[in-house]
C-alpha cells in the first residue's frame, strides 16, 4: 500500500459520475503534472465513442482495449495524474498493476451518481436497477485498490502528499491512525458561509 504519490502516478478510480475527470484535471494542475483521462484517450485512439465501442465489440471487447490503454499509460516513467473509467478495476491485471501507483478512490453516493449520469448515453447507465447493483458489486474492488478515499480536490491533493483529509476525521482518529505512537495533527476549519467554526474537539489521545 502506497502512503503518498511521491514519484508515482496518482490514479483516480471510482464509480461513474464520481467526478474522476474533473478532480483529476484539477489535481494535475495543482501538482504540476500531466493529466490523462483514459476514456478520452481510448476514444481518441479508436476514433470512436465508448458507446460505439460497446456496440461493436461488447463489454468484453471494450475491457480488452481499456486494459491495454491502462497498461501503456502506467508504463510512462513520468508520474502523472490518471482518471480511469469506472469499470477499469474489474480487470485483475489492472488491479495488480495499480499496486505501483497511488490510487485514490473518488467516493460517490449512488443516488447522486445516477442523477449525474442518467441520460448521458453511458452503456452501463441505462437502467437504474442495474446501475445500483453495479455500484454495490464494484465497492469491494474499489476498496481493494484504494490507498486513499476522497470526495473533493483538496482531498486528492492532500492524500497525494501523504496527508489524510476528512471532515469530522478527528472523531475517527484512533481508527485512521492505528497504533499508540505520537500523532501530528493538522486541523483545518472549512466553511463556505462566514460563520465562526466550532472549535475542533480534541483527540482522545495526545497529538504532538
Ligand atoms: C464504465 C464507466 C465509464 C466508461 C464506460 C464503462 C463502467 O467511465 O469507461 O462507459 O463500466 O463503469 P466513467 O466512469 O468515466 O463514466
Amino acid at each position: 500500500m502506497a502512503l503518498n504519490a511521491l514519484g508515482r502516478h496518482v490514479v483516480l478510480v471510482g464509480f461513474m459520475g464520481s467526478g474522476k475527470s474533473t478532480l483529476g484535471r484539477e489535481t494535475a494542475q495543482r501538482l504540476g503534472r500531466a493529466f490523462l483521462d483514459l476514456d478520452q484517450a481510448i476514444e481518441e485512439r479508436a476514433g470512436k465513442s465508448i458507446p460505439e465501442l460497446f456496440a461493436e465489440r461488447g463489454e468484453e471487447g471494450f475491457r480488452t482495449i481499456e486494459e491495454h490503454a491502462i497498461r501503456v499509460a502506467l508504463s510512462s516513467p513520468d508520474p502523472g495524474v490518471l482518471a480511469l473509467g469506472g469499470g477499469a478495476v474489474t480487470s485483475a491485471e489492472t488491479r495488480n498493476r495499480l499496486r505501483d501507483s497511488f490510487v485514490v478512490l473518488c467516493e460517490i453516493d449512488v443516488e447522486l451518481a445516477w442523477r449525474r449520469v442518467r441520460g448521458t448515453g453511458r452503456p452501463l447507465a441505462q437502467d437504474e436497477g442495474d446501475f445500483r447493483r453495479l455500484h454495490e458489486q464494484r465497492q469491494p474492488l474499489y476498496r481493494e485498490v484504494a490507498d486513499a478515499t476522497v470526495s473533493d480536490a483538496d482531498g486528492v491533493t492532500l492524500a497525494a502528499g501523504g496527508a489524510h483529509y476528512e471532515r469530522g476525521g478527528v472523531d475517527r482518529l484512533g481508527e485512521l491512525v492505528p497504533g499508540d505512537g505520537p500523532v501530528a495533527l493538522l486541523a483545518a476549519c472549512v466553511s463556505r458561509r462566514r460563520t465562526t467554526c466550532p472549535r475542533a474537539k480534541g483527540p482522545s489521545r495526545s497529538a504532538s
